[in-house]
């Protein structure tokens, strides 16, 4: 059994962690007995500009859904991120950037050199007509000026809308309409293994189909040098605009409840949400889990490899780390360009001590076996952490002996674009590890289990993982769509915050996560929307009908299994195939690339007309001996028909 694997606090951590388990129990115990008290004192993590009186008004219930947090003080999120840092540390090194070509020179930014890049560009910001609450599109690589124009936002009240730089113009195009968003900050072009991405271009095509394209200015960093098409009307260098700005800008003055950002993430329908997050809750929140969860000190030199344009980046990249004062490495480029070892190389470079990644970096690092940490001895780790989605044992013990060195814990986070912050992770000096398992909530986290039939599961079991109560990082709403957010998250357990994924709690009250229960496909850590990528099929001239299901990928933990019904006059040829992938490439982007195509004659349906997804999974798992109850199939013969020209998917090694 997976759970006899224990690994004790004392193999696995330092003596000198910030909680230790004696208090780990104590903290829980009071944050959920006395939430109001103990939020109390720990949203004194970061300064108030107008302390609060209220700490919580929360309520889940359809006819008065609100969560407001800290609702009368008043803050600036970059006061806390920089200025209050200045005095005592406005030379350390607050961001380490690395370019993805290793050749490149990188770049080391102390704290007051980002305070002052902010200012200026908050001040150009200004200039350009931003006030309070209007929303701004940042569409860019990994690059300090990403972190800048974030920050820059937060100056001035600003709700700051990152959109990956993965995403294809379409995509881009749909969440610029959905925000409504007047500007866009992107870059010439973005650097990736070696290649040029024309994140310009895809801006000026996305504003060409937006419907009511409301953007006025489009600000461009100059990371290529390559030439761009220009509108001198519209478009702006990043670099002028920030010359000859002051190098101080007024911190707007904020409620907590003011919204931070805005994250389009995917959920069942085929658009995506834009989940709105609060100043106030969500700060405190990134800023304690970051602290308590890897043990954040002042000498570490901390490395969270995700994109800006997921929440891991906004809350474990830009807002945790900088508000605890943390110096923060960020790559530009890939884990396996020039080389597999890049990722070790840099470990030793900056000498990081703090490294959190997802588990198909860890998997795709895995097979290739010494090559990847070839030369490097990452001496400098103390602490490892995942993220994304569920990690193998295989996987966490490989990161564990061989990456690690047997030195460093495993922290395996669970948390979500709506949690804003981690959720269910080991603290690293007070938890004992089991390979595979989140293991237990953070303060103020009650989670629970719901079988099918609605009822609660007490003690050992397995169920739908819902959330007790709210806390203070929790999305506040789906921009414009205040119902939606209700039917999303609160509809199916009175009371609770559904998740959309299933656990299993083991005896020792651990939390093992074993995937969505919704139609979420999570590919490489990256959060995908069946019914987003089957409307992007059906746009396709020769499609009639599309069902997307995820299959076990041996990297990429899910992959995409895809079933296409073709219109008639359209051959199944690999041709059409190799349509069909570069048609969701532009559509929504690389991510989105399917694994496999499989030509059905057409979907299992019920005699409603309902699809039979369930089935659709079985045969996608390889799994055809248990579909379950298919007596309200319409017409059988379409299954066995699908069953029959299965497509075996490639291993993905
Ligand atoms: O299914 C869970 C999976 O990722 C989903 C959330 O994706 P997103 O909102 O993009 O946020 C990703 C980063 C926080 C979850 O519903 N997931 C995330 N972390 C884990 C995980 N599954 C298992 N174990 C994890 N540690």
């Amino acid at each position: 059994m997976q759970e006899q694997q224990l690994y004790p606090v004392s193999a696995s951590s330092g003596q000198e962690a910030l909680i230790d388990q004696r208090q780990y129990r104590a903290m829980y115990q009071l944050s959920i007995e006395q939430p109001v008290r103990f939020w109390a004192e720990q949203a004194n993590c970061i300064d108030w500009i107008k302390p609060f009186s209220e700490v919580r008004d929360c309520s889940f219930d359809r006819q008065d859904l609100h969560i407001d947090w800290f609702r009368d003080g008043y803050l600036n999120v970059t006061a806390n991120c920089l200025d209050r840092h200045l005095v005592a540390m406005g030379d350390k090194t607050a961001l380490i950037w690395e370019a993805d070509d290793p050749d490149e020179s990188h770049r080391q930014i102390s704290y007051r050199e980002l305070y002052n890049d902010v200012c200026r560009c908050a001040n150009g910001l200004l200039e350009l007509g931003v006030s309070k609450g209007d929303i701004v599109t940042i569409y860019l690589p990994l690059l300090p000026e990403t972190v800048v124009s974030m920050l820059a936002c937060a100056r001035i009240g600003a709700v700051h809308c990152v959109v990956f730089g993965g995403f294809s113009a379409e995509a881009l195009a749909d969440r610029i309409e959905d925000s409504q968003s007047r500007w866009v900050i992107t870059a010439d072009h973005s650097l990736r293994a070696g290649q040029q991405i024309g994140l310009k271009g895809n801006v000026d095509a996305a504003l060409g189909r937006c419907a009511g394209n409301c953007v006025e200015k489009v600000v461009v960093v100059r990371r290529s040098g390559a030439a761009v098409a220009w509108h001198p009307q519209r478009d702006i260098w990043f670099s002028d605009l920030l010359a000859g700005q002051a190098e101080h800008c007024a911190p707007a003055v904020m409620a907590a409840e003011d919204p931070l950002f805005v994250l389009y993430t995917a959920g069942s329908a085929n658009r995506p949400r834009g989940l709105v997050h609060s100043c106030g809750g969500y700060l405190v929140y990134a800023a304690i889990t970051h602290r308590y969860v890897f043990d954040c000190q002042p000498d570490d030199i901390y490395w969270c490899t995700a994109d800006i344009g997921w929440i891991t980046g906004h809350s474990y990249v830009v807002y945790g780390p900088l508000a605890n004062g943390a110096s923060t490495l960020l790559h530009e480029g890939v884990p396996g360009y020039p080389d597999i070892s890049r990722w070790s190389q840099l470990i030793d470079k900056y000498k990081v001590s703090i490294f959190y990644t997802v588990p198909t970096v860890i998997r795709s690092l895995m097979v290739h076996g010494n090559a990847a940490i070839r030369g490097t001895d990452r001496s400098s780790l103390r602490l490892l952490g995942s993220v994304g989605e569920p990690i193998n044992p295989e996987a966490w013990q490989w990161f564990y002996r061989v990456f690690g060195r047997g030195r460093c814990p495993v922290i395996d986070t669970w948390w979500q674009a709506e949690t804003g912050g981690i959720m269910i992770a080991p603290l690293p000096g007070a938890t004992a590890l089991k390979p595979g398992s989140a293991t237990l909530p953070f303060f103020g986290v009650e989670p629970a289990l719901f079988d099918g039939a609605g009822n609660r599961v007490e003690g050992e079991g397995e169920g739908y993982l819902v959330i007790r109560g709210s806390w203070p990082g929790q999305a506040r709403s789906i921009l414009g769509d205040p119902g939606g957010f209700y039917e999303a998250y609160f509809s199916q357990c009175p009371g609770y915050y559904f998740t959309g994924d299933g656990a299993r709690r083991d005896a020792d009250g651990y939390y093992w996560l074993s995937g969505r229960v919704d139609e979420v496909i999570n590919v490489a850590g990256h959060r995908l929307s069946s019914s987003e990528i089957e409307k992007a099929l059906v746009t396709h001239r020769s499609v009639l009908e599309a069902a997307v299901v995820a299959y076990p990928h041996a990297i990429k933990g899910q992959g995409l299994y895809v079933f296409v019904t073709l219109c008639a006059d359209q051959a199944a040829d690999e041709h059409c195939r190799q349509d069909l992938v570069e048609w969701l490439r532009l559509q929504i982007g690389g991510i989105a690339t399917p694994d496999v195509i499989q030509w059905a004659p057409s979907l299992p349906k019920t005699l409603s007309g309902e699809l039979v997804r369930r089935v659709l999974r079985k045969i996608a798992y390889d799994d055809c001996d248990h579909l379950g109850d298919i007596s309200n199939l319409a017409d059988p013969d379409v299954l066995q028909h699908l069953i029959a020209n299965r497509v075996r998917p490639s291993p993905g090694v």
